[in-house]
């Protein structure tokens, strides 16, 4: 089935979030290493930028690497370190081509010096783009976000910055690593896990979930087309009943 053609330009998701899952289980399912799952999720990576790019979706987040990941073999670690700046560097073209102005979010002072260095370039060469901003959540988490939130809301009170009054839920939301990107429509899981893995929480209060048993290395366009079908074929109502929509 063709779900490109299909798709209903009027009702795209402006953002969409994925949480790239299941790469490790497919390596091993060919008898490789977990990394070789990891290397080859990089086409799937291209995949769903080209394919956001192609439909006209502006924001692209993807799950890269989250605060508990931390917590992995310290081999597959440096692995992952070594295959964002290796990827980063030759996909600086892709991101060219397609008009992605790259971004990020998460505790980037913890990953390696030479990481951040790889991200501030790729982000400065790519800040005049402007046809998608794809948003890598790398060493990040939701709570860890939320916490730093509130110390930074919690500091302008006490600076006399912000009346306790006029704290909102706006306010919350321009305080996270989010700030300028608008809350996701759609979040696509692969890899088979219904969970959320503490993945924008705040931000997915309305988002539409969608989760496909797919391993990531196997993700394509046509599965992201496929995906924002589904999503279209959805009634939003937040909080109202359909007669009011
Ligand atoms: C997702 O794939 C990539 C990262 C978390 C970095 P996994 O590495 O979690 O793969 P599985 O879930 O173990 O198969
Ligand atoms: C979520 O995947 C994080 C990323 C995809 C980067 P995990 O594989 O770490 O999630 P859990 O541990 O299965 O929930
Ligand atoms: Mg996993």
């Amino acid at each position: 089935m063709n779900f490109k053609d299909k798709l209903s330009k009027d009702k795209l998701p402006k953002h969409i979030a994925i949480i790239m899952d299941g790469n490790g289980r497919w390596a091993k399912g060919l008898g490789k290493l977990r990394i070789f799952g990891h290397q080859s999720g990089v086409g799937a990576v291209r995949e769903a930028m080209e394919g956001a790019v192609d439909v006209g979706v502006k924001y692209l987040t993807l799950y890269a690497f989250s605060s508990e990941n931390w917590n992995r073999p310290k081999l597959e670690v440096k692995a992952l370190m070594e295959l964002l700046v290796n990827t980063l560097a030759k996909e600086t073209k892709t991101f060219m081509a397609n008009g992605i102005r790259l971004n990020t979010i998460g505790d980037l002072s913890a990953l390696p010096k030479h990481c951040q260095k790889t991200l501030q370039d790729a982000i400065a060469e790519t800040q005049h783009n402007s046809n998608c901003v794809l948003t890598l959540a790398l060493s990040y988490g939701s709570r860890a976000e939320l916490v730093d939130a509130t110390k930074a809301i919690v500091r302008k009170i006490q600076e006399g910055l912000l009346q306790l009054e006029d704290l909102n839920e706006q306010t919350i939301s321009e305080h996270l690593y989010t700030a300028n990107i608008p809350d996701p429509d759609l979040l696509i899981r692969t890899g088979g896990e219904q969970r959320i893995s503490n993945y924008l929480l705040y931000q997915m209060a309305y988002t539409e979930l969608y989760f496909l048993d797919k391993m990531w290395p196997e993700f394509n366009r046509e599965d992201l087309f496929q995906a924002i079908y589904q999503y279209q074929q959805r009634e939003r109502r937040f909080g109202k009943t359909s007669e009011q929509l």
